[in-house]
Formats: C-alpha cells, structure tokens, sequence
C-alpha cells in the first residue's frame, strides 16, 4: 500500500505521519516513511539545494525540474522497491505538492504539470491522498510557532517566507485538485485537535478499504 499526505505549511502532516505509522505498525504492516524532497540520496542533496533561502533566484521552470528530478529518483530507487518488498509506504508530500506549489502557487499549468508528474511517477500512484486542510492564517501561525521552538528563524525556509496570498494560493489550489481527483483524495479537516483529525483519517481509510 502506498499512502502520501499533503498539505500547507503547518497542518500537521508530521504528527499525522507518526500517529498512522504507529497504527500501522500495531497491525503488523513493515512500514516505510519516507518524505520529498529529499527521500533519497541524489535528493537530500536536492532538498537542501530547493530549501536554501539563498536560493529565492531559482527560475519556476528550474525549481521545477529539480522536484521531478528528486521524485523520479525517490520512486525507483525507493518507494517501488519498498513496495515490492511487500511494505506499506507512508510518503510526506508528493506529486500532489508539485501541482499545486509549482503550478496554483507559482502559476505553471496544472494539467501540464500532471503529465510531467506521470513521467516522474512512472506508473506509480498512490492508492490514497490524504489533505489535511487547514486555514493559511492557522497553518502560517503553527509553522512559525515551530521555527521559533526549532530557533529557526521566523521566517527560515522559502515557503514560509512566502506572502498571506500564496498560502492562500496554496490552500484554494489543494482544494481544487483533490476535488478533481476525488477517488484518490481524502480531505480532512485539520484545524481541530489532533486526535479528532487521526479519527477521520482512519474512517475515510476505512471506507475506502484500506484500514
Ligand atoms: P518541508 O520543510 O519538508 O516542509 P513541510 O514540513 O511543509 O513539508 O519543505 C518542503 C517544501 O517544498 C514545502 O514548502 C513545499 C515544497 N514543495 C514544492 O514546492 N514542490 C514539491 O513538489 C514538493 C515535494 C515540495
């Protein structure tokens, strides 16, 4: 089983990711969690090169390239592997993030980003998307929350120094996609405490017959 979350900066994807791992895990799956970008060797060093601040000249076009080059190389030389060993592979952000960061966040064409995604993916799409939706006002607040506990800066990382108005972006363009691929999607509302959004996390697993 192959499993992505997504999501804007601060919805809770990392504790999400934990709290399924440890159900899965207590149900005697082999689980594999792995993150983009950087959920292979070639892609830590590409996540560090595509989450450096001094990176903020980076074209659309070449930031793009880089997310599909660290995607392809995450999926043959890990998650497919993963999965035909038999694993249950749990993915922070994927495909999804480059359609709506890259194309509703930045303005390159969805669709067109979508194919590009195809070839990436080689074949591989997950069974479920889970969205924790979250207002960009409380998601930019629990991010900046977290820098300072971290003793980042605020504003430390390139997506969090974005505008109010690409957050916003970011949000309304989620939406819009996991509306247009309902099968894969599952939309959760993540602005309540954490236990309550695991909850429907594991319902909607379970109607689509995978818990
Ligand atoms: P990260 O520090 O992992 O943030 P988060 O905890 O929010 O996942 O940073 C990943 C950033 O990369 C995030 O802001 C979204 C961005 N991103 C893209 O723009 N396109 C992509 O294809 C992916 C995978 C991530």
């Amino acid at each position: 089983m192959f499993l992505t979350f997504e999501g804007m900066e601060g919805c809770g994807k990392s504790t999400q990711c934990k709290k399924l791992i440890e159900h899965f895990v207590r149900q005697g799956h082999d689980v594999l969690h792995t993150l983009e970008p950087g959920g292979s060797r070639l892609g830590k060093e590409l996540r560090r090169i595509l989450l450096d601040p001094k990176n903020s000249d980076l074209s659309s076009t070449s930031e793009l390239f880089l997310y599909l080059a660290d995607r392809a190389q995450h999926v043959s030389s890990v998650i497919r592997p993963a999965m035909e060993d038999g694993r249950t592979v749990i993915c922070d952000r994927f495909a999804d993030s480059t359609v709506v960061y890259q194309g509703y966040g930045r303005g390159l064409d969805p669709s067109l980003l979508h194919h590009l995604n195809d070839v990436a993916v080689q074949g591989l799409w997950p069974d479920m998307t889970i969205l924790l939706d979250v207002e960009p006002e409380i998601g930019l607040r629990r991010a900046l929350t977290r820098n300072m506990q971290d003793n980042k800066t605020a504003t430390e990382g390139r997506f969090e120094a974005e505008s109010m108005a690409f957050h916003t972006r970011i949000r309304e363009g989620y939406l819009t996609w996991a509306a247009l691929h309902r099968g894969r999607f599952l939309v959760v509302d993540a602005g309540r405490n954490p236990d309550a959004v695991f909850d429907s996390i594991l319902r909607g697993l379970e109607e689509k017959g995978l818990g």
